[in-house]
């Protein structure tokens, strides 16, 4: 009788022992957190619907499917396009992913991955605006930009230009809707999506041609060994068919 107890134990020991094993495989493969700073005014890479705090458009989904393959739980944190480079470097975010272009000045300062989408800037102006067709014609005039941005740094260059900085885009566009500039200087396809979607085909229009060929990238903090990771898992969602997905999702035609 002893020795039948015994031998039940020793075999009830060896599940538990096995079931140990399995959890702590499990607690080790337990979805790291990383956290993703953004400017979330900036549709359709990202946005907040009205009266919503979910993140959502084109990066926050490429985001999210490049945490689920690096097996990371994102987190979205929201603050000022300008704060997310300070916030990368303070170790606040492992990275910001905001439309934000590959420039040589933020390459010094940031890693940044891989080029994942191809942009330009635009100027927009009022829609009864027939004096200005170009950024040529944009010389002592008032220019709306959001702070930080490609956008602001192309109008700082235009001769006598009253340049206004904005914190979102929601209040650039308002500006112009208020006649407080003659244009805006954004991203093209942010453009095109508010003409599209918003207020802004009552009130604005695209004028010129696209101005700066600007490739966006995930910024990461300087030798992170992240964004190695980061680069192999955006190559590997183009591989998979997933990044053309998001891109039919969010610009309609694919793009290769
Ligand atoms: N592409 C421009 C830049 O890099 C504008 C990005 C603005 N992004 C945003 N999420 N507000 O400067």
């Amino acid at each position: 009788m002893k020795k039948v107890f015994m031998l039940l134990m020793a075999m009830v020991m060896v599940v538990m022992m096995a079931g140990c094993g399995g959890g702590e495989k499990k607690a080790a493969q337990a979805p790291k957190v990383l956290k993703v700073g953004t400017e979330p005014t900036f549709a359709p890479f990202e946005f907040q619907k009205e009266g919503s705090k979910e993140f959502d458009g084109f990066d926050m989904d490429l985001i999210r499917a490049i945490g689920k393959q690096l097996n990371m739980k994102v987190e979205i944190l929201n603050m000022g396009f300008d704060a997310l480079i300070p916030a990368i470097n303070a170790g606040n975010i492992d990275l910001a992913i905001a439309g934000m272009s590959i420039t040589p000045d933020r390459q010094k300062a940031v890693d940044m991955s891989d080029p994942y989408y191809v942009s330009g800037l635009v100027v927009v102006v009022g829609k009864d605006n027939a004096a200005v067709k170009s950024v040529n014609d944009l010389g002592n005039k008032g220019i709306a930009v959001q702070i930080g941005t490609t956008g602001a740094e192309r109008a700082s260059k235009v001769p006598g230009a009253k340049v206004k900085n904005f914190n979102t885009n929601a209040e650039v566009f308002l500006e112009l809707k208020n006649k407080g500039v003659d244009a805006v200087i954004i991203d093209k396809p942010v453009a095109e999506y508010f003409l599209a979607t918003g207020g802004g085909k009552d009130f604005a229009k695209i004028v010129g041609d696209t101005m700066e060929a600007e490739s966006y990238g995930i910024s990461l903090k300087k030798n992170s060994p992240l964004t190695k990771e980061i680069n192999k898992a955006l190559l590997d969602l183009k591989k998979n068919g997933e990044y053309d997905k998001l891109y039919a999702k969010w610009f309609g035609a694919v793009k290769k």
